[in-house]
């Protein structure tokens, strides 16, 4: 039986470009559905001023697509040495969306990250008063911590004392992966929190029974499937407070496919297919709109997107396994299932 579902065009609210050629490769797999994004700065070296964000959209824009009707919102990487008044003025020029917080050394090149926050305390006044969110990576880095327990432990030692100690400011809990994050979500005010695509499908057993997938292996990553069903429950509840954030992260197969393997997953290609066949499966197609076109925009103070996308059921959707780069293939995230919802119009 076809279906059909149209939406207001989507945002992704969390999102990996990268730099040169890998940037030009996977950009169209982004702008050919969404409209906006907000785009991670964890380059090497790392987003970190005004001008180097300015500098980043003006190399994602040369190599728009034709015809791409796009705006990268971009972010600010959040150093013990930023300059607050650095950050007010790109906020002031409509330059930067949000900061990120990286605790340094959490993920993939988060070495310029926070090691002190009281470091950073300035910075987050200063953010609180103007209003410029903060987006954060939550896990702890203490290695005494078990690598499943980092997004809870991360919320009682830095989140909270944060949230608390910084009145007003307006924070995302990025990529929650955690019955425990979508508790504290939904205990807070101004606070919003993203969900990846791949958190709604894979637990820890898809990375690790039956032979390791690296493909499957991202930051935070996956737990165990209690925490998976919780994290679909959010994003399909229509709760203004969670968000798509994709984290569609590419990496070259040969650095996933090793034996120090990067972590994160590509999802752009294939998001929107597999978002509708999450939805469908929990009865909640008239909510996916919120989760990927009206929350986000609601959270960060912008109008929706004025378009619409259209999605159909019908056969098996076909999508390239992999996104050939001049650095080398990418592999598209395999849900595991074939998907029958595609972007149609
Ligand atoms: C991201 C990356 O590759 O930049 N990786 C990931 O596993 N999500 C970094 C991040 O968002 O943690
Ligand atoms: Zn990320």
């Amino acid at each position: 039986m076809s279906q059909n579902l149209t939406l207001r065009r989507p945002d992704d609210w969390h999102l990996h470009l990268r730099d040169g050629a890998m940037l030009q490769a996977v950009l169209p797999e982004t702008t050919r559905h969404f409209a906006r994004a907000i785009i991670m700065p964890n380059l090497v070296p790392p987003v970190v001023t005004g001008a180097q964000a300015a500098a980043y959209r003006d190399r994602i824009l040369a190599v728009l697509p034709d015809g791409a009707d796009f705006t990268p919102l971009m972010t600010l990487y959040l150093t013990e040495d930023t300059d607050p008044d650095d950050v007010a003025a790109a906020h002031a020029s409509g330059l930067v969306s949000a900061v990120k917080l990286y605790p340094a050394g959490a993920t993939t090149n988060s070495a310029s990250g926070v090691a002190n926050f009281d470091k950073v305390r300035g910075v987050l006044e200063r953010m609180a008063q103007i209003g410029l969110p903060l987006c954060l990576h939550g896990e702890v880095t203490d290695p005494a911590i078990d690598i499943f327990d980092r997004e809870a432990v991360f919320i009682d030692r830095v989140l909270d004392p944060i949230r608390r100690a910084t009145p007003g400011l307006r924070t995302v809990m990025e990529h929650i992966t955690t019955r425990d994050g979508v508790d504290y979500a939904l205990s807070q005010e101004n606070l919003g929190a993203t969900i990846t695509t791949h958190h709604l499908i894979i637990n820890r057993n898809h990375i690790l029974v039956g032979g390791i997938k690296p493909h499957y292996y991202c930051l935070p990553v996956a737990k165990r499937e209690d925490h998976r069903l919780a994290l679909r429950a959010a994003a399909t509840s229509g709760d203004p407070r969670f968000f798509l954030g994709t984290d569609s992260a590419p990496h070259t197969d040969a650095l996933k496919e090793n034996a120090c393997g990067c972590a994160g997953c590509f999802t752009a290609t294939n998001t929107l297919s597999i978002l509708a066949h999450v939805f469908e499966e929990e009865g909640a197609l008239d909510r996916l709109e919120a989760f990927t076109s009206l929350n986000g925009p609601a959270f960060y103070g912008l109008p929706v997107n004025d378009g619409t996308i259209t999605l159909s059921r019908g056969d098996t959707v076909t999508y390239p396994e992999k996104i050939d780069t001049e650095d080398g293939p990418v592999t598209v995230f395999d849900p595991g299932f074939p998907l029958t919802w595609s972007v149609t119009a």
